[in-house]
């Protein structure tokens, strides 16, 4: 965080993520909240967006089954603590089960929603930066249809009375078009107070976390709105949804990726992760695919219909167009992955070439290594996974196969079409192929 950013926040505050909905709109056997956006489970976007703010402490409400939702929290941020919430009874009965770990906690706690991960940490600065003149801040938005939503009942002074849910709200107040987002900031002080006090009096039979508003009016503490823009506090509930906040976040990566130096032709064709990392001067052609876990240095050029995961590419290599690069592999500065190539677990050395036609797996390629047209590893034998050996300077004549374990020496050539199944010495000329005859050709009768 940096030092403005401080002076904003002087108070501390606690986060709490509600994840504990089933999410029974998706039609799936997952939790919602690990459906992927940019290849991360959507609640991470979320952790993303509070983390640079550094909150005391991080709660997630989940419910029984949620082990996976657990399990990748702590791999995001092993500081994370859970709170289980057994039956879902509301979103104010959620954030009521987080009081074990937040009773006594004065500071400001900072209540989001695991399904809504388009929000930005700008957004959650400002939030809490009003929090400190106000003991309840609502995050709201206005839409053109604003069906499904709580509505926000605002006095004329701006102040915040009431929220009314869709369900329970006269045709009148189902007008406004402000909206309640779910992010709220409120007090540590009054929180709990305020949760105890809710009824399930409403036509959901629920205890809603946007009835506190109205109790912290009887208790004559200030309530305030705070807007933001609606497109980065959507929820997602349904497929459809997650389709269109995958595009809003490719959408943002694709910029983030031209503000930080990245040439993108056609950026719209190209997909990114969460946590690709390219350095300034790359150059990305249309119809690109990036997996999980890619970094490439400068001055690489990624032509198009290449899919690659888990590569670490170095500077100057060219990849494509119609290259795949799989989890583990390193491509050497300078060198060439051309079309119909696929590296997996596969280190390739400084100027090595694999151009057209290839699979080169669990290998090591040495330095200015050529692999001609149509080489195959041969690394599985069907039960185990075995290393190619090239060295450096080593030529692979094309549509030969190297059967693995084997070692190719330093500067060595394998004749074309050979099967490799011994080791070939440094500097040696291996052919493993039959001898050609050429005969008289039958006369025509
Ligand atoms: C809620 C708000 C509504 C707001 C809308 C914004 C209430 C009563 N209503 O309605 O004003 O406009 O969000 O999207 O708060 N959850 C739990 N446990 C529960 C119920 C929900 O953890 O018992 C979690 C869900 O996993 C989800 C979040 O709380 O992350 C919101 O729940 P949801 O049921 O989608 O609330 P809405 O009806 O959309
Ligand atoms: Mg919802």
């Amino acid at each position: 965080m940096n030092e403005q950013n401080k002076k904003n926040l002087e108070n501390s505050f606690a986060c709490v993520i509600l994840a504990a909905g089933k999410g029974t709109r998706m039609r799936s056997t997952m939790p919602k909240v690990m459906h992927r956006l940019a290849g991360v489970p959507m609640f991470s976007h979320v952790f993303s967006a509070v983390s640079p703010l550094s909150p005391d402490k991080k709660i997630m409400v989940i419910s029984s089954g949620m082990e996976q939702v657990k399990e990748s929290a702590l791999k995001i941020d092993n500081d994370t603590v859970f709170s289980l919430q057994e039956k879902q009874l509301g979103t104010g009965h959620a954030v009521l089960q987080t009081k074990e770990y937040l009773s006594g906690y004065k500071g400001k706690i900072l209540i989001l929603y695991g399904d809504t991960p388009l929000i930005t940490t700008k957004t959650l600065e400002n939030i809490l930066s009003c929090a400190q003149s106000a003991e309840v801040v609502v995050l709201g938005m206005r839409l053109d249809n604003p069906y499904g939503y709580g509505r926000l009942l605002v006095d004329g002074n701006g102040k915040l009375q009431e929220i009314i849910e869709e369900r329970d709200a006269s045709d009148q107040q189902k007008k406004i078009n402000l909206c309640n987002s779910g992010v709220m900031a409120v007090s540590g002080k009054y929180l709990f107070s305020m949760l105890e006090k809710l009824t399930p009096n409403n036509n959901a039979g629920e205890y809603y976390l946007t009835d506190i508003v109205g109790i912290a009016g009887d208790m004559n503490l200030h309530c305030q709105v705070v807007e933001a823009d609606a497109g980065e506090l959507s929820g997602i509930n349904t497929r459809k949804q997650l389709a269109a906040a995958e595009l809003v976040m490719q959408n943002r990566l694709r910029l983030k990726m031209m503000d930080e130096g990245v040439t993108l032709i056609d950026p719209m064709s190209v997909y990114f992760m969460a946590d690709t990392k390219i350095a300034p001067d790359v150059v990305i052609h249309p119809q690109v695919i990036f997996g999980a876990g890619v970094k490439i240095e400068s001055g690489v050029e990624i032509r198009s219909f290449s899919h690659i995961e888990g590569a670490h590419i170095k500077s100057g290599a060219i990849i494509g167009p119609f290259a795949r690069l799989r989890a583990g592999s390193v491509i050497g500065n300078n060198s060439h992955v051309g079309n119909f190539v696929e590296l997996k677990n596969t280190n390739l050395g400084d100027g090595a070439k694999a151009n057209h036609l290839s699979y080169v797996g669990d290998a090591q390629v040495g330095e200015k290594a050529n692999i001609g047209a149509g080489t195959i590893t041969c690394n599985y034998d069907g039960t185990n996974k075995h290393k190619t050996i090239i060295g450096e300077g080593a030529f692979i004549g094309s549509n030969s196969s190297l059967v693995a374990p084997v070692n190719i020496g330093c500067g060595a050539l394998v004749a074309a079409g050979s099967v490799i199944t011994e080791d070939v010495p440094d500097a040696m000329l291996a052919i493993e192929r039959s001898q050609q005859l050429n005969k008289e050709r039958r006369k025509k009768k």
